[in-house]
């Protein structure tokens, strides 16, 4: 007999489902360093199975068993991207009952052997269908519940249960984790459970929190929340948001403004959460964050504006793919094996002493000099301990010194001059992430926790890459 007055004082939950929730807030410091609003990421691969998708499982088949409409023994069938499909294993293991999922085949071989690890069935459908197509995964799914004795569609696509949940649990520890003062909500859409039930929420805490939308390239959101017209969808890779139908639980109205993103930037800023903050999480998750950092440099968000992002889900489902080289290659998102080349790789081969610095106390005049000396047009500007402060170019000193409502003088030093917009990444950062900012700027900074450690551009990389050949 179980002695149960062993476990008092004991700090354990009674099942796994109970751990689901209360995932935390991360600063995305490295990321977003060039913006002036905060902008921090809700990690939802905290929860047990990996996924925002949990927090539904468990809600969608206690609703079922409370209409009476999923009995003991019972099977729970669902057309999902993975995810959810997760989830409501999850909440079926500990219930007893069974599982059928129908999945498309864009989705990783990772999440089909997962499921199966949880003792689902899976059934993989063809992508390229249209959703009303009997070979679609939302109609096999349907086929399946009519064919299977006491079996439910858990139907995350229609089922209110869905954004309810996000409202009565992500919606309110955003609030409370952000003391009330988050001002934008981002986030992916799949089945828009999540930006609508969160959504909801903040909004009835606070009318002015903006709800931002991210949708894929290929999807037909964007275009029918901008002008209400519905636009013919296109295939893309990134998976679990994006959709070629309007879900019955996403409401449009509640969704301020939709970003579109395109694979390539969601899959490169995948590789870049990882490798610059350390998270390793879902390519829907690089689509958030590109969705997010777009949406501040576009709004030219403030330093008092605080912005939440959700990161749906973990790396660990997409090591064949995202995470990939050769995938990553082979579907035109990386150049070349050069992308393995880093930051510090390149600022090493310019060779010992090549890193020359500024002072803002340096005379304007100098700092002329310094440029012409060592053939450069930008000098890393840092305070007495080698603390980046930002940087100045040749132009901008020609700018200055050429306008005439300022009176020039000898002992001017080059304070008024400091760019601080100045792009700046971590030692380690691959060179397939340092090419698209010299695309927008003339140099990029590299430094750890600010201290300067190199300045690159294009003239360097390009002779680094020809070093190599
Ligand atoms: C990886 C991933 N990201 C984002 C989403 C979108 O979440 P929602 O369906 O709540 O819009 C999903 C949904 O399945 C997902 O699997």
């Amino acid at each position: 007999m179980k002695n149960h007055e062993l476990l008092e004082n004991v700090a354990y939950y009674d099942n796994i489902v109970q751990t689901i929730g209360d995932t935390p807030l991360v600063h995305l410091k490295s990321l977003t360093r060039d913006l002036a609003c905060t902008v921090l990421a809700k990690v939802e691969f905290f929860n047990p199975g990996g996924s925002v998708k949990d927090r539904i499982g468990w809600t969608i088949i206690e609703d079922a068993e409370r209409r009476g409409v999923l009995k003991p023994g019972g099977t729970i069938v669902e057309a999902t991207s993975g995810n959810t499909g997760v989830g409501l294993a999850i909440a079926a293991a500990i219930k007893g009952y069974r599982c059928i999922f129908v999945m498309p085949d864009k989705m990783s071989q990772e999440k089909i052997l997962l499921l199966r690890a949880y003792g689902a069935r899976v059934v993989v459908t063809p992508t390229a269908v249209e959703p009303e197509d009997p070979r679609s995964y939302y109609s096999v799914a349907n086929k399946l519940v009519e064919e299977t004795p006491n079996a439910i569609l858990a139907n995350q696509y229609h089922n209110q249960v869905n954004p309810q949940t996000h409202y009565e649990t992500t919606g309110p520890e955003i609030w409370r984790q952000t003391a009330g003062k988050i001002t934008h909500f981002v986030a992916g859409m799949g089945t828009g459970g999540t930006i609508t039930g969160v959504g909801r929420f903040l909004k009835e805490q606070n009318p002015h929190v903006k709800i931002v939308g991210v949708d894929p390239v290929g999807s037909i959101l964007y275009e029918l929340h901008r002008s209400g017209k519905t636009v013919k969808a296109e295939s893309y890779k990134v998976e679990g948001i994006g959709e070629d139908f309007l879900p019955g639980t996403t409401d449009l109205r509640v969704i301020d403004e939709i970003v579109q993103v395109n694979d390539r930037e969601s899959l490169l800023m995948t590789r870049r959460l990882v490798r610059e903050e350390g998270i390793f999480a879902g390519g829907s998750c690089g689509s958030a964050v590109v969705g997010a950092i777009k949406y501040a440099r576009e709004h030219k968000l403030g330093a008092n504006d605080l912005m939440v992002v959700i990161l749906p889900d973990s790396g660990s489902r997409y090591l064949s793919k995202v995470f990939n080289d050769d995938w990553m290659r082979e579907n035109g998102f990386l150049e070349s094996a050069w992308v393995d080349f880093r930051a510090v790789d390149i600022q090493a081969g310019k060779g010992e002493g090549a890193l020359i610095t500024a002072q803002p106390t340096d005379l304007m005049t100098d700092v002329v000099a310094r440029l012409k000396q060592y053939g450069v047009s930008q000098l890393p500007v840092v305070d007495g301990n080698g603390r980046l402060l930002g940087v100045v170019t040749e132009i901008d000193l020609l700018n200055h010194m050429l306008n005439a409502d300022h009176v020039h003088h000898a002992d001017e030093t080059i304070e008024a001059v400091i760019d601080i917009n100045v792009p700046v990444v971590r030692p380690n950062t691959p060179l397939e992430t340092l090419m698209p900012m010299l695309s927008h700027h003339h140099a990029v900074i590299i430094a750890a926790e600010d201290y300067v450690q190199g300045i690159l551009t294009k003239i360097d990389i390009l002779d680094f890459l020809a070093s190599q050949m």
